[in-house]
């Protein structure tokens, strides 16, 4: 697929998704959100791929959906339009790499949900957070009334929600929304570095970490273990676990292959 609204790069083992309709301040409009959707089909079958990470171009991470494309919806069109971004999120959120979002600007509306489907978040200290949609007229609709909740707790997602206010990088991170506030210029540096020293581990146990911490948080804890223990066992059927812990015992640096 061409893209005309996102940019995909690889470099080594990251993959690096920015959202480029800077004049738009990134809004995310149907044919954008059907280019991120392409880019996760790509990083999902690419095995040189080990980690992603999503950041926005310009002053802007998304500043949520695009208003124009849906002030002139109906019930049935509104409705098709958020499946679309919460298939789009979900996919994000299932990807079987560990992604993250760099937020070098606005995080609103549609674009806090962003950041919210993926693994984790740092900001630039520009970053702004906010779920502005009541003030629209309309709920959250790409998962934003479901993960801030599960991320920062329900009084805190309910006040944000409910005010509709925009909060900067330090109460972000005050809150537990991100995971650390970095200097404008150095955010991209940062989220590869933490990118790398991810992509330096077993990438199927990394795998299967994801998995057992999405699934594990959405069931009763005794189904959540169960599962742990499954993954758990089936990384002992990994060459990756036999190279990690011989190199531990061998005193030598280890090479995962992902097998
Ligand atoms: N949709 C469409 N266009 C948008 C947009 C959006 N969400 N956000 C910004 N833009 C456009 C503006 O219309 C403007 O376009 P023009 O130059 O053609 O006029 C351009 O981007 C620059 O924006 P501003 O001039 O407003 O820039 P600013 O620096 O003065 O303000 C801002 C920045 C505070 C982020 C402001 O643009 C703003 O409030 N944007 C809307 C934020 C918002 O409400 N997001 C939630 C959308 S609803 C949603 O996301 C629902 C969901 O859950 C799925």
């Amino acid at each position: 697929m061409e893209y005309r609204n996102i940019i995909l790069e690889k470099q080594g083992k990251l993959a690096l998704i920015t959202i480029n309709r800077p004049k738009a301040l990134n809004a995310l409009n149907s044919e954008t959100l059907k280019e991120i959707d392409s880019a996760i089909d790509d990083i999902g079958t690419d095995d040189s791929v080990l980690v992603v990470i999503i950041t926005g171009a310009g002053k802007s991470f998304v500043a949520g959906a695009d208003i124009t494309e849906m002030k002139d919806l109906n019930s049935v069109e509104g409705r098709k339009f958020g499946i679309l971004g919460n298939k789009v999120f979900r996919k994000l959120e299932n990807l079987e790499k560990p992604v993250i979002a760099a937020v070098n600007g606005f995080a609103l509306g549609g674009g806090c949900e962003l950041s919210l489907a993926c693994d984790i978040r740092i900001a630039s200290s520009k970053a702004k957070f906010g779920q502005p949609e009541v003030g629209l007229g309309i709920t959250p609709g790409f998962g934003g009334t479901q993960r801030l909740a599960r991320t920062v707790g329900l009084g805190m997602a309910k006040e944000l929600i409910y005010t509709a206010k925009m909060i900067k990088a330090e109460e972000a991170l005050r809150i537990g929304l991100v995971n650390r506030v970095i200097e404008p210029e150095k955010l991209l540096e940062e989220a590869k570095n933490l990118a790398n020293s991810i992509a330096d581990n077993a990438p199927i146990a990394v795998r299967m970490c994801k998995a057992a911490i999405n699934k594990g948080i959405q069931c009763g804890i005794d189904t959540a273990i169960a599962y742990e223990s499954e993954v758990f066992g089936e990384c002992f059927a990994t060459e990756d676990q036999k190279e990690g812990m011989t190199a531990f015992v061998e005193k030598r640096e280890k090479c995962f292959k992902n097998k």
